[in-house]
């Protein structure tokens, strides 16, 4: 497969294509070993799409690429929900920018995806930082030349009761959420409203609804519905669709690093959270990536300022 790589003009970026702080860009076997050729037209690279053999997803026997000629950005890619929908998203044709504060999750990521076939960008992003975030925007625009999907999905949780919560623990967790999720949306919408096209897809959550021990989490959650509402009204006008998802529990490291913290095993944790959950068994990161998916998709063209539950038929 042939690669560019990013077009140094974007604002915070070394010209040998070093991470900066908070922003970091890496090839795609791994941290840069040589200075990359700069394209100088900024014109995107081509991955080949090997067929079938690297994957996809049909539909009555007909393969959907229901992304292809787009660009998607999701946050917090390196892992977990994220990896699963930018994998979801790659193999229906986008070109996918991996954004994570975790370099190496993000690197891995994207080699997956190109091992797949795909075509993707791994930065390195604090959301929580304005000129990472808008630099993480030009990277992706000076690689790619286009933003069509937002997925802000980037989060962590600090549980704790609100009788032990520290002011850190609160404002780490609105600052990521919420914060982040303004920057990222602010930063894409200029794009997405110069062209007139966008889907943007905020990671909010059942713990929305109350969750004891998520006094932050939760305030965060229902924030960024309230976000997701707002946006929608404002720029339903350029065709840009605003929704969230809000995942019930889901199998990753998020929820088991909670079995952890109440001193459970995750097999015990797990099957305790299994016998609340209508459906009978854990969320995996593609059921919520599935239905990032259609949001992202002409299918929900008249979907805007909705939140979706995928939680196994239990919202709290
Ligand atoms: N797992 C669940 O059960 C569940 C349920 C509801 C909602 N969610 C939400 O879904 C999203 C993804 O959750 P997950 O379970 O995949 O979590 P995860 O912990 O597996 O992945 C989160 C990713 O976000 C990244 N990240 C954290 N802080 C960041 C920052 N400041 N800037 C950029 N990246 C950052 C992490 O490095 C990690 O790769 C989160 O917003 C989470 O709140 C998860």
């Amino acid at each position: 497969m042939r690669w560019t790589s990013v077009s140094t003009s974007g604002r915070g970026l070394a010209p040998d294509g070093k991470r900066l702080p908070h922003l970091g860009l890496t090839g795609p076997t791994g941290p840069r070993a040589k200075p990359p050729e700069c394209d100088p037209t900024g014109s995107v690279s081509v991955g080949s799409w090997p067929g079938l053999g690297g994957g996809g997803w049909s539909h009555g026997g007909k393969l959907l690429r229901r992304f292809q000629d787009q660009v998607a950005l999701v946050t917090g890619g390196g892992q977990g929900i994220g990896e699963a929908t930018l994998r979801r998203l790659a193999q229906e044709g986008a070109r996918v920018v991996v954004a994570d504060i975790n370099p190496a999750g993000a690197e891995a990521v994207a080699e997956r995806i190109r091992a797949e076939g795909g075509e993707a960008l791994a930065v390195t992003c604090d959301v929580q930082d304005e000129a990472a975030v808008e630099a993480l925007v030009q990277a992706s625009l000076a690689h790619f030349g286009q933003i069509d999907i937002l997925v802000s999905n980037a989060g962590v949780t600090r549980d704790n009761l609100i009788h032990k919560m520290t002011l850190a623990e609160w404002d780490q967790v609105i600052q990521i959420h919420t914060r982040g999720a303004f920057l990222c949306a602010r930063a894409v919408a200029r794009n997405m409203v110069s062209r007139q096209r966008g889907k943007m897809v905020f990671l909010s959550s059942t713990s929305a609804l109350g969750n004891p021990g998520q006094a932050n989490y939760s305030t965060a959650k229902a924030g960024l519905q309230g976000l997701t509402r707002t946006l929608a009204l404002e720029l339903g006008r350029f065709k840009i669709n605003v929704n969230a998802v809000a995942p019930g529990f889901v199998d990753t490291a998020m929820t088991r690093a909670v079995a952890e913290r109440l001193h459970l095993s995750v097999e015990d944790f797990q099957r305790r959270a299994v016998e609340r959950i209508p459906l009978g068994r854990l969320g995996q990161p593609e059921d919520i990536a599935a239905m990032i998916a259609f949001l992202c998709s002409e299918d929900a063209s008249y979907v805007s300022g909705q939140v979706i539950y995928v939680n196994g038929g239990r919202s709290n």
